[in-house]
């Protein structure tokens, strides 16, 4: 638990991601809401974690399962009431838990007030300077002003009535703001101000490294779309020197609020450039996207824990670990995958039968007792607790995310980690709420319920209310770790007070090391640590 006096509780605490739409429905709607996640606050505090973060709970038109924000300072009326937040903001602080709210300064919703008196407005008028207006190429003005790709798919670009057209990096119904007007970094100080006040520990920043654009937004030459995350290159939209500016102006409102924290989503090509996001007057934290995509092996695994460790270190920092989130295929289910195969393709068309659910399921569970022995701070999926494994087969016809729509089908989509929860063995939607769920949850869900693992000590539940106990009582406030040298695929490292980490991701069990285990990913052969197994010993 973190002590209030300690403004730097956020450097080794554990966060809790909830996806609200998904998580507890409490008004029997089929979608979880404020009330059905103020009912589950024991849920949470069970598990020893400092914070939540909650995704976007804004009046929205959820074509982006709300990353598509039509009111910034407001509540989904489908997801309760501003009020509704103000409790449990309170209800959570007296648990001890923080609150973190979804920041979406990239870009609005299409029916945000602001879009809208920019599609009332004239060309080059203040309305859409608030925008990225411009006119079209070609005789006419009927080509997009240039060749960008949205991530979605298809054109960034969307032409309005009297022939203008406006950029929009994600879905059509995302229209980029414009961060060179003084007007929209006003209005974004002033949201910070409005949830901070409202006693929010502070934000999880969606896109951070997006929000500057080339002035000239000029054709990208590369054809490689995905380029700027493997090489450094000038992007004229992807993390660009201009960010850091923006990022300090947020900063300084931050300070003025004791123990705040931001967090930054930022795909970026290498620690040199994402150590830049995690300066001392920048972002408190940056997720380590490169342990999640560390494939099944120990060197990578190693490589990604160090290159995370020297990245922070080298601006004064820690690394934030996780291993699941909204975006990304469940790690049960990316584990279960070969190393040659990428989860997301498989999503679509491919081979089921080369999935080992079995290896996924136990080696997301070693890769948990890694990630939380780690020094730094750690941040977890609602779900992954139960060991949820990704939904690979919802049917076409129950898909939502616009990643489906805007590739015309050839992406799957974000929906299978986002099915609602399980809080109960048996019932309408297994605990969930009292009349279905806005997506489908799969026959056998049930099995991974709350109320069937609270209490089985060999449970995914049990394993991370016992692991995040010991990490708060053993590990808060320590910093460091040091390398043991250990044979080939195998890790092992050391904690303070001679708290030991190993995990074993080669084909044979090993000897273990000595001393006391504390707590094992699952059952130890004897004096032997199993492949795909992981201890924490004393
Ligand atoms: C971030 C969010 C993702 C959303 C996108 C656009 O990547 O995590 O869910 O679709 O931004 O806002």
């Amino acid at each position: 638990m973190h002590n209030d006096t300690d403004t730097h509780w956020w450097r080794t605490g554990a966060f809790y991601q909830v996806y609200i739409r998904s998580f507890a429905d409490g008004n029997g709607d089929g979608t979880g809401d404020i009330a059905g996640l103020r009912s589950r606050l024991d849920h949470l505090e069970q598990l020893s974690i400092d914070a939540i973060w909650i995704n976007p709970w804004f009046p929205s038109p959820l074509n982006d399962g709300g990353y598509d924000v039509a009111h910034y300072r407001d509540i989904n009326p489908a997801y309760g009431t501003i009020e509704e937040a103000q409790l449990l903001i309170d209800e959570a602080a007296q648990r001890n838990i923080r609150v973190m709210v979804d920041l979406v300064p990239n870009h609005t919703s299409s029916e945000h007030r602001w879009f809208k008196e920019a599609l009332a407005s004239d060309p080059g008028s203040p309305a859409r300077e608030r925008y990225i207006f411009r006119d079209g190429r070609g005789v006419d003005g009927d080509e997009p002003p240039n060749n960008w790709q949205s991530v979605f798919g298809g054109s960034t670009w969307t032409r309005v009535e009297d022939g203008q057209w406006y950029l929009h990096l994600f879905d059509p119904t995302q229209p980029d703001l414009n961060w060179s007007n003084p007007a929209v970094e006003r209005e974004f100080h002033d949201i910070l101000r409005f949830w901070l006040d409202m006693g929010a520990a502070g934000f999880r920043v969606d896109v951070a490294h997006g929000l500057a654009k080339d002035p000239e937004l000029p054709d990208i030459v590369r054809a490689e779309s995905e380029a700027f995350r493997t090489e450094r290159l000038d992007h004229p939209h992807w993390d660009r020197d201009e960010v850091h500016e923006i990022i300090r102006g947020w900063r300084s409102v931050l300070d003025e609020y004791e123990g705040s924290v931001m967090v930054a989503e930022a795909w970026v090509a290498n620690w040199d450039r994402l150590a830049r996001y995690l300066r001392p007057d920048e972002f408190h934290q940056v997720f380590a996207f490169e342990f999640l995509e560390a494939e099944w092996n120990a060197e990578a695994m190693r490589q990604a824990i160090q290159n995370s460790l020297d990245g922070a270190h080298s601006v004064g920092s820690v690394p934030t670990w996780v291993l699941s989130n909204h975006d990304v295929v469940r790690h049960p289910t990316r584990y279960a995958l070969p190393n040659d195969v990428a989860s997301k393709p498989w999503l679509l068309d491919g081979d089921r039968s080369v999935l080992n659910e079995d290896a996924g399921f136990r080696r997301a569970r070693a890769a948990t007792l890694l990630g939380l022995a780690l020094p730094g701070s750690v941040y977890m999926y609602q779900g992954e607790e139960l060991g949820l494994p990704e939904v690979h087969d919802l049917s076409e016809d129950v898909l939502d995310d616009p990643v489906w729509r805007q590739s015309g089908g050839t992406e799957k989509g974000r929906d299978g980690c986002r099915v609602p929860l399980p809080w109960s063995s048996e019932g309408p939607s297994y605990g969930f709420g009292s009349n279905g769920s806005w997506l489908p949850q799969p026959d056998g869900w049930g099995a991974f319920a709350a109320d069937v693992q609270l209490g089985d000590p060999d449970s995914t539940l049990e394993l991370y209310k016992a692991a995040l106990a010991l990490r708060s009582e053993r590990l808060a406030g320590d910093e460091t770790m040091e390398w043991v040298p250990s044979q080939p695929g195998v890790l092992t490292f050391r904690r303070a007070g001679g708290f030991t980490c190993v995990i074993n991701l080669s084909r044979d069990s090993i000897a273990l090391p000595d001393g006391n285990v504390l707590l094992a990913s699952g059952s130890l052969d004897g004096g032997l640590l199993p492949p795909d197994t992981s201890v924490w010993i004393d």
